[in-house]
């Protein structure tokens, strides 16, 4: 038995460890990360996907979020983040902690699924197969709009994720298309779907509800092409700790 515990012990050691980035950050990065721990981001934000599931993932968000709009969140907050009233020293360290993290070397702010070079992730492998399909310019520029957001951290491809996104590929089938524009306007926070942000203009909406179509009416194609690229490689979403998101 107690063999058995020490064997169990030593595995879990490798497992945690085994994958620890080396990352050397700088004085002021470092006043940031302990603003990060001390403000408690980790509550609703994950870094490599760890942490709370309200706001989206930081690890990659610096070359996403400008300096006013970081100003601004860190000060007044948004409709959903709260005014934490950051002074400029306090929004600048804040900032060298995001850049610093936001390097390839550091890795994708994913779910970490399997192979880390972000290739094979279910996500990654789905994206690539639309962008194999030749779609109509308006869809592909649908997708873009989405892949340019943080979509993703919830709505996994042809499945309900754990935390209750639907399968945007049979979205049609359910919502007509003012149903569309508004969920995409006003998101429905009260179940988990936050409006997006930025917010998307008219013609925006309108790309992504022609991509939502195109999606549907490819569902099948696009399906197998997500798994064959995936193969080998198939991993199980509803086995992830997701107590820890959530
Ligand atoms: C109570 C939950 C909550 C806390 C605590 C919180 N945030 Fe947020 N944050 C959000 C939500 C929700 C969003 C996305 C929606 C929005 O922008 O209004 C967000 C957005 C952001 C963004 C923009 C991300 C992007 O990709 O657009 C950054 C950067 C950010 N938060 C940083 C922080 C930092 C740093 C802290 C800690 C000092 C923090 N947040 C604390 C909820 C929170
Ligand atoms: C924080 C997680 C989260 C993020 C980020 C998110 N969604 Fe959602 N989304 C949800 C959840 C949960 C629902 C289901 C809400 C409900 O039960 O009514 C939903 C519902 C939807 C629906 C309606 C689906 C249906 O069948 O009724 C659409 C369309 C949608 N999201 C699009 C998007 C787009 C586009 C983005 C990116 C701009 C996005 N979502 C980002 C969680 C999220």
């Amino acid at each position: 038995m107690l063999c058995v515990l020490v064997a169990c012990f030593a595995v879990q050691t490798g497992l945690v460890y085994s994958d620890d980035v080396d990352l050397q950050l700088s004085q002021q990065a470092i006043e940031g990360r302990r603003l990060f721990h001390e403000k408690a981001c980790q509550v609703c934000h994950q870094l490599w996907g760890q942490g709370g599931f309200l706001g989206p993932d930081l690890t990659n968000s610096a070359s996403r979020v400008d300096e006013t709009r970081l100003a601004s969140l860190l000060t007044v907050g948004s409709g959903q983040m709260p005014a934490l009233h950051f002074d400029s020293k306090q929004i600048a360290a804040m900032r060298a902690f995001l850049e610093e993290l936001d390097r390839a070397e550091v890795g994708r702010g994913e779910l970490r699924l399997g192979d880390p070079d972000g290739t094979t992730s279910p996500q990654a492998a789905f994206e690539a197969a639309v962008l194999a399909a030749s779609a109509p310019s308006n869809a592909v520029a649908g997708f873009e709009v989405l892949r340019s957001g943080v979509c993703s951290a919830c709505h996994f491809p042809f499945q309900v994720s754990i935390v209750g996104a639907p399968d945007l590929s049979t979205v049609v089938a359910r919502l007509d298309e003012s149903a569309l524009h508004e969920v995409l306007t006003s998101g429905r926070p009260e179940q988990g779907m936050p409006p997006p942000v930025p917010a998307l203009s008219q013609a925006q909406r309108q790309q992504v509800i022609e991509y939502f179509r195109w999606l549907n009416s490819d569902r099948d194609a696009l399906r197998s092409e997500t798994a064959r690229r995936q193969s080998g490689r198939r991993l199980d979403w509803s086995r992830l700790p997701w107590w820890e998101y959530r």
